[in-house]
């Protein structure tokens, strides 16, 4: 059974049971900081385990794509592990429970109609006291208690070890399903069904208190189930992996063998390059921190160990358009964003490649140092990771090859030793820190949005954090760090979707909050500000009033916004598709898919279609569709956005159709007028347009005409259109002087050096001469060696000056005096006394310093060496 075949059939097989059928999760999930990736089928239905929020459905199915990184030294060495995989998964809240659990897997398990696998290749394991579990096995299905294992809370618990380790939260026994492939090493967990049905609280004991109802959350790995069913014995073999294996192989130029040298390496290139690929295609840019960091250490990884088979030039991004071929049944999107991710790839693997030939001479020096079997100190891989880029991961899995260790701990040392110095570093931000949020959550469910019609309402106080705790009422004027205030309703936006959060005040009879910004956590409005007068209370009526200006300015450069999407691609064609945005008051940024930079011409014409389309005044209009009729209709979507059922609509007249949750005007003509302010790269194959709208553009155009006019007074020019010829003038009557006064320096320079040589102190035939010149130019300097060298006969020189309050030294001797002594010898002595260094040849050396009061003191030191080496 293929690999696709397989997803539908599991996804059916549940639909037949009546679980509704939802889509994955994007990978990088929103409003949930405790992942920086979607780790489980079972993480997009948090709410649901929890019973938070509104009840759609009680039996759902899906096909999740996950990223776990816990494993990925396994990658490529094991047989089943991944950074990127599928979990088909089915759920229930609060509805079936073990007994249907169990069947159903066996049926679909075995089942002729289904996947028909041979019963007495799998094996099933229990929870240690699990007696409900082993029964429906044993008696109900009839599974032979001798291939019915129990195993401890690390192995039969979800999540591992929960009841003594934690985390707290939903939990609960699980059972796994083993299949044993004929000819493979050992059997391999295909399925883990997990009963969930404690709340652990604290530590044991009496720590699992049994939930209200009881849910169903399993897990059955795609790709392994795949191998299974294609008599495989590794998930690399499988009909959707084999090929990006057997395409990494042919673009690193090597021959792929499951157990040869390459094996292992082009099985990691094949998952890391599908991993990066489906990130990129949601929009995470490889870079220093959170998801960006870990695409950046799976790229780089991947590029290692191609370089290490001898592949020394980009390959990674050649790969992509089999992960493309192989994925884009059950993610089409994919297609469209092929090229986008190639681009990103093929810059971070350039920029990879210097740090190689630099970085890996200087790993290599410290794992000889260390010997095997010793270690690379925590600073010695600290300088290698932050100085060179080599991270710490890489220099982990060299040293793992060299059976080298790494002090990982004296690392994570100096790391925050760095942030601290440099004020950098993951800090949490303690108002949406996330227990308060979860506890207000199961209180109020959701903010109500009241924004899209109303600039001001009435909503009670719901919860206040302070400091990251949830407290009842907070009265400090003021205070340092700003507190969080949820309404259950309120007409402020936060900041989503590229739209910043709102500012204004929340007044009530009892204080005045000020505003600042608004965010959201899932469906929560946070306002985040300081108290202005009063205390809040928990319970409070409070009148929610926005600057209502500052929004209009929002709603105009959001409009805009679309308006700009639609020119772009009007004039640059379809491929020019939204990789991200940031709209503000009357100013907007907007990152688009485009190789290359905009011509002017091309600029001129996107601001002349957005501002022709503002004049038509065209009608904007928001409906509420559900996302299947939205997405026939053609609206413009993003990839890695994850939509509701219900989406929201913003249609203009009959050019822009897009999904969007942002506030907006009623008419195009509202946005009164749009400048491009520039147009720049941001990333490879990704450009960024800022522009402004309303007040601010045409601001800016007075600021401008303002700035012509102080030229036009400055240079003298009757009409702007003068102005460039008055430019030119001026550059004409800088460059003849410019030539007068290098003509006049020579001339100076030889006069002053024929004085400078007259005053010399002649040592054995040579004239010596060590001097401090005033208010001189570097290249002056250069000219007076030159002089005095050219026409002094035999001369042995240092001079020095003070440039940009820095000592500038530099040194000369003539050919014939060399023997004797250099002209890097005096300049060593006499840096040495400024407090600095520098060096060159025999014949002539340069050199800075730190201290321009001891330039005299360089001087005697220069003079004292000239002396010695030539009295001799
Ligand atoms: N959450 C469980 C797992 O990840 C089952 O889906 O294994």
């Amino acid at each position: 059974m293929k690999t696709d075949d397989l997803r539908e059939a599991y996804l059916s097989f549940f639909e037949s049971k009546g679980c509704v059928r939802r889509p994955s999760d994007v990978l990088v999930p929103h409003g949930d900081p405790t992942v920086l990736f979607t780790p489980a089928g079972m993480n997009q239905f948090k709410n649901q385990f929890l019973g938070v929020g509104p009840i759609e459905f009680t039996k759902a199915t899906t096909c999740q794509k996950c990223i776990r990184t816990g494993d990925i030294g396994n990658v490529g060495v094991t047989a089943y592990h991944h950074t990127f995989f599928e979990m088909l998964g089915n759920f229930s809240f609060g509805d079936y429970f073990k007994r249907e659990a169990i069947h159903w897997a066996w049926e679909f398990l075995t089942g002729k109609k289904w996947l028909g696998l041979d019963p007495t290749r799998l094996t099933v394991t229990v929870y240690l006291d699990d007696d409900e579990a082993s029964n429906i096995w044993n008696k109900e299905i009839g599974v032979p208690v001798e291939r019915i294992s129990r195993c401890d809370e690390y192995e039969n618990f979800w999540p591992a070890g929960a009841p003594t380790d934690g985390p707290d939260g939903v939990c609960g026994p699980c059972s796994e399903i083993y299949y044993h492939t004929p000819g493979a090493p050992k059997p391999v967990e295909i399925w883990n069904l997990v009963f969930t049905q404690f709340n652990r609280v604290g530590a044991p004991p009496n720590n699992l208190k049994p939930l209200p109802k009881n849910n169903i959350d399993t897990g059955m790995g795609l790709e392994r189930t795949a191998s299974v069913l294609q008599g495989v014995i590794t998930n690399f073999e499988i009909d959707t992996l084999k090929p990006i294996v057997l395409a990494a192989a042919e673009t690193v130029g090597q021959k792929y063998e499951l157990e040869g040298p390459s094996g292992r390496p082009l099985r990691r290139i094949a998952d890391h390059v599908r991993a990066c690929t489906m990130c990129i295609h949601e929009g995470v840019q490889p870079g220093p921190s959170k998801q960006g960091y870990i695409v950046r250490q799976l790229l780089r990884r991947a590029l290692l160990e191609g370089y290490l088979l001898g592949k020394k030039d980009p390959f990674l991004s050649q790969v992509v358009p089999m992960v493309v071929e192989m994925m884009k049944r059950p993610y089409p999107d994919l297609v469209a964003s092929q090229e986008i991710v190639q681009n990103v790839i093929r810059e971070e693997e350039k920029q990879f490649l210097g740090v190689i030939d630099r970085a890996l001479p200087k790993y290599e020096r410290l794992a000889q140092k260390a010997g095997k079997g010793g270690t690379i100190s925590g600073k010695e891989a600290h300088d290698l990771h932050s100085q060179e880029g080599f991270l710490i991961e890489l220099i982990e899995a060299m040293a793992a090859r060299d059976e080298v260790k790494v002090d990982r701990k004296g690392f994570e040392a100096c790391v925050r030793d760095h942030e601290i110095r440099s004020g950098s570093g993951a800090f949490a931000d303690s108002v949406m820190a996330e227990g308060p949020i979860d506890a207000i959550r199961k209180a109020i469910g959701k903010s109500e949005f009241l924004g899209y019609s109303d600039e001001t309402g009435t909503g009670k106080v719901a919860g206040i954090i302070a400091e990251g705790k949830l407290v009842n009422d907070f009265a400090e004027i003021d205070s340092a760090a700003p507190i969080g205030v949820v309404l259950d309703r309120t007409p402020f936006y936060g900041e989503i979707g590229g739209q910043v959060g709102d500012t204004g005040k929340l007044e009530a009879k009892s204080f005045v909050l000020d505003v600042t910004d608004t965010q959201r956590d899932g469906d929560l409005v946070v306002h985040i500000g300081r108290l202005k007068s009063g205390k809040i209370t928990v319970g409070d009526e409070a009148s929610a009033v926005i600057d209502a200006e500052r929004r209009a300015g929002i709603r105009r450069a959001h409009s805009a916004t679309h308006i700009l999407h639609h020119a772009l691609q009007t004039v640059l064609g379809p491929n020019a598709m939204q990789r991200g945005s940031k709209v503000e008051d009357d100013v907007l940024r907007f990152d688009f898919a485009h190789k290359q930079a905009m011509t002017p011409a091309e600029v001129i014409a996107v601001e002349r279609e957005i501002n022709a389309r503002i004049a038509d005044g065209a009608t904007v209009k928001t409906d509420v569709v559900d996302i299947k009729t939205a997405r026939e209709r053609g609206a413009k979507a993003l990839f890695g956005e994850k939509y509701p059922d219900l989406v929201r609509m913003v249609s203009m007249g009959d050019f822009s159709l897009e999904l969007c949750g942002g506030t907006h005007l009623s008419n195009t003509g509202q946005v009164g007028l749009t400048r491009v302010i520039s147009e720049e790269p941001v990333a490879a194959g990704v450009r960024r347009i800022v522009a402004y709208t309303g007040e601010k553009a045409i601001e800016s155009v007075r600021d401008q005409d303002n700035l012509i006019k102080q030229l036009q007074q400055q240079l003298r020019a009757g009409l702007p259109s003068e102005l460039p010829a008055k430019v030119t003038q001026l550059q004409d009557e800088l460059r003849e002087v410019k030539q007068e006064l290098s003509e006049y320096t020579k001339q100076s320079v030889g006069i002053e050096s024929q004085k400078l040589l007259a005053a010399a102190e002649i040592v054995n035939g040579v004239k010596v001469i060590c001097r401090k010149l005033e208010k001189i130019t570097r290249d002056q300097l250069r000219a007076y060696v030159d002089e005095l060298r050219g026409k002094g006969g035999s001369v042995a020189l240092l001079l020095a000056a003070v440039i940009d309050d820095k000592v500038a030294l530099i040194a000369a001797v003539t050919k014939d005096v060399q023997a004797k002594v250099k002209a890097s010898d005096s300049i060593r002595e006499a840096a040495k006394v400024v407090g600095g260094g520098g060096g060159g040849r025999p014949d002539l050396a340069e050199a800075g310093g730190k201290d321009p009061t001891k330039i005299d003191a360089a001087l005697e030191a220069a003079l004292a060496t000239y002396r010695k080496a030539l009295a001799e």
